[in-house]
């Protein structure tokens, strides 16, 4: 098995000021220690009552890379990346494919340790794997959705091209959700895709359905 390493790891995404790697077990604990406070979480992920909110928000993530990689199917996919700006760790970014096959629709979310925040580093991370989903994983769209008042996570959304499309009520908490979607063509328009590089996701193609040869 020398030289063997799971498909997915080999994807690399570059973009002007970042580095986009696939998460892997050795970068949890740099993540755990900059996840921020104000990061929305899921509120059906599992949280243990013996906890406090920090290190439940810890769990939250560490099992979600597990069960992201460890349930992994191309019908249902999600993909962790860590984010690095000169070297440094500075975020998270995901991409999901959560009806792959069927739609070929992508997902996605993130977050940015506060001090790397509004500089235009958020709509880097979500243009680098957006250009991985229409690009090599041939997406005919991308949705998102964030709370109505978190205008940076909607700005990069509107900054990218994407257009509202409906609204809907969080049960858990009452809060408004704006969601939001990118069609293919106006991703292509907008040349965004040249700004970032590529690399490695050739023998990681079978595990999103696609025949590598094709
Ligand atoms: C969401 C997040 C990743 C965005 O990254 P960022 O680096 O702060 O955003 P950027 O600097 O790239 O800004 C992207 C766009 O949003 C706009 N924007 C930023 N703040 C805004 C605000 N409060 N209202 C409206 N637009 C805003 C920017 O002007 C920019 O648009 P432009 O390129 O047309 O000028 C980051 O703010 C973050 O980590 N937030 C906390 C976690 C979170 O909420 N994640 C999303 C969960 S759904």
């Amino acid at each position: 098995m020398e030289g063997w390493s799971w498909p997915l790891h080999g994807i690399r995404l570059r973009t002007a000021d970042l580095d986009l790697q696939v998460m892997t077990e050795a970068d949890l604990p740099s993540l755990c220690a900059l996840l921020p406070d104000d990061l929305p979480m899921n509120p059906h992920a599992t949280t243990y009552a013996g906890l406090d909110d920090r290190a439940n928000r810890r769990a939250v993530l560490v099992q979600g890379y597990w069960r992201a990689l460890g349930l992994w199917s191309p019908d249902d996919w999600a993909l962790p990346f860590v984010v690095r700006s000169g070297g440094e760790v500075v975020g998270a970014q995901w991409l999901e494919g959560p009806d792959w096959r069927a739609d070929r629709t992508a997902d996605s979310s993130s977050w940015l340790v506060a001090p790397a925040r509004g500089r235009g580093l958020g709509k880097q991370m979500r243009a680098a794997v957006l250009a991985l989903a229409f690009g090599p994983l041939r997406a005919d769209a991308a949705v998102s959705s964030a709370v109505v008042d978190n205008g940076p996570s909607l700005g990069v959304s509107r900054a990218l091209g994407y257009r509202d499309t409906h609204r809907s009520v969080l049960e858990h908490s009452g809060e408004t959700l704006q969601h939001v979607r990118l069609e293919r063509a106006a991703w292509e328009r907008s040349g965004q895709a040249h700004d970032v590089v590529i690399a490695g996701v050739s023998p990681a193609l079978p595990l999103f359905g696609i025949d590598g040869d094709a």
